[in-house]
């Protein structure tokens, strides 16, 4: 059993694959091919957002956008700990300093409360706070309506990590269209992914779009050889958007059918009383990057995890170490029991077998299973 199943997608649209490429072969365009646009036009119009600016990874995105607002040493960036460490690497990479806060133990997202508290708290004054990275972990959108208005109050701009949410919704909007900036990631396990590193941003800002659009080819100005600014090396290849829009035309219906896989893990695990099943806001919908599922605690997590790797079922954590806790950050001073919640998931959640091709035989074993 696969845990992300890409070959059964694969055989379902490798002749469009195939041909695609086999187009960018034929006009040699590999780099800013026409694919670039006709795949940002359809990201656009899929995501209702008015710019999307293909890139070379979900990471090289959340660089883009914060180079595009001038991040830089002595500023500070609010994210939480629980979450893949691009987030809150970037901000480091560009010599600010990220500020974590603690999520909602329910969602696995930024904790609107804490983050309104963090802000106020009286070291914010010495710290140049200057942004939020919300991330939307696992799939499911954080709470942008909160997020958004006490960002507004305090004059931060908010970027939503969306490498994981392509596809989701949140009250009737799609995932990258719920704040000043989203940046999403094609990673190959992503619910939309091409078979390399890809990423793009999304904005309605016009002024923004072109920073990162320069940004994004080494500061472009006017011409190839004109450099407005400092940027970097963070196109999208031809192929891989050749790749990406084989996989969009199925990708609406992909979507319906993570949802009925989600749903028959909730049905059958629900009943399950020692063990913690996702849970989904009214007015959210998920895309199922991950399906993840809390334990009781580690040493429960420990084994069911060996109970299913015996059966030949994958399972994985994302994530064992909350960022705050790792080597990179230690000159950041944390400790544990800093964000007991983001401490308490990496302790205990795992995940289990999530894409759209997953059979229901699959899922009744890994069901009977837990
Ligand atoms: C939440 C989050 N942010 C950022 C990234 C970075 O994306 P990429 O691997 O495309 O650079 C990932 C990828 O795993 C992610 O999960």
């Amino acid at each position: 059993m696969q845990f992300i199943d890409l070959a059964a997608q694969q055989r379902r649209i490798r002749k469009q694959i195939e041909a695609n490429m086999q187009t960018v072969l034929d006009h040699g365009q590999y780099i800013m091919g026409p694919e670039i646009k006709d795949l940002e036009g359809q990201l656009a119009q899929y995501t209702g957002v008015k710019h999307a600016i293909s890139c070379s990874s979900g990471t090289d995105a959340l660089l883009m956008a914060l180079m595009a607002y001038d991040v830089g040493p002595g500023d500070a960036i609010l994210t939480t700990p629980f979450t893949f460490v691009a987030s809150a690497e970037v901000i480091a990479l560009l010599g600010a300093i990220p500020i974590f806060v603690d999520i909602d133990p329910k969602t696995y997202n930024m904790d609107p409360d804490k983050l309104d508290r963090e802000i106020r708290n009286p070291e914010s004054e010495e710290r140049h706070l200057k942004g939020i990275i919300a991330v939307d972990i696992f799939g499911l959108p954080a709470e942008y309506d909160q997020i958004n208005s006490i960002a507004k109050r305090h004059g931060l701009f908010v970027i939503e990590d969306a490498a994981q949410s392509f596809g989701a919704e949140y009250h009737g909007r799609k995932a990258c269209s719920l704040a000043d900036v989203a940046c999403s990631s094609f990673f190959p396990a992503k619910p939309l992914g091409c078979y390399g590193d890809g990423g793009a941003v999304f904005t309605d800002d016009d002024a923004l779009a072109e920073k990162m659009r320069s940004i994004r080819i080494h500061g472009k100005g006017s011409h190839k050889y004109d450099n407005a600014r400092i940027g970097i090396n963070g196109r999208l290849d031809a192929l891989q958007a050749a790749i990406l829009l084989a996989k969009l035309d199925i990708f609406p219906e992909e979507v319906e059918m993570r949802q009925k896989v989600a749903q028959r893990y909730t049905d059958g695990l629900g009943s399950h009383g020692s063990l913690v099943t996702p849970f989904v806001p009214d007015e959210m919908r998920s895309v199922w990057a991950q399906y993840s599922i809390l334990a009781e605690d580690e040493a429960h997590r420990t084994q069911l995890q060996e109970k299913l790797k015996a059966e030949g079922i994958p399972t994985a954590i994302y994530y064992p170490t909350p960022l705050h806790l790792q080597s990179a950050f230690e000159n950041l001073g944390h400790k544990t029991g800093d964000f007991p919640i983001s401490e308490g998931c990496s302790q205990r959640i795992f995940s289990i077998p999530m894409h759209p091709y997953l059979s229901k035989t699959d899922q009744d074993r890994i069901v009977d299973k837990l």
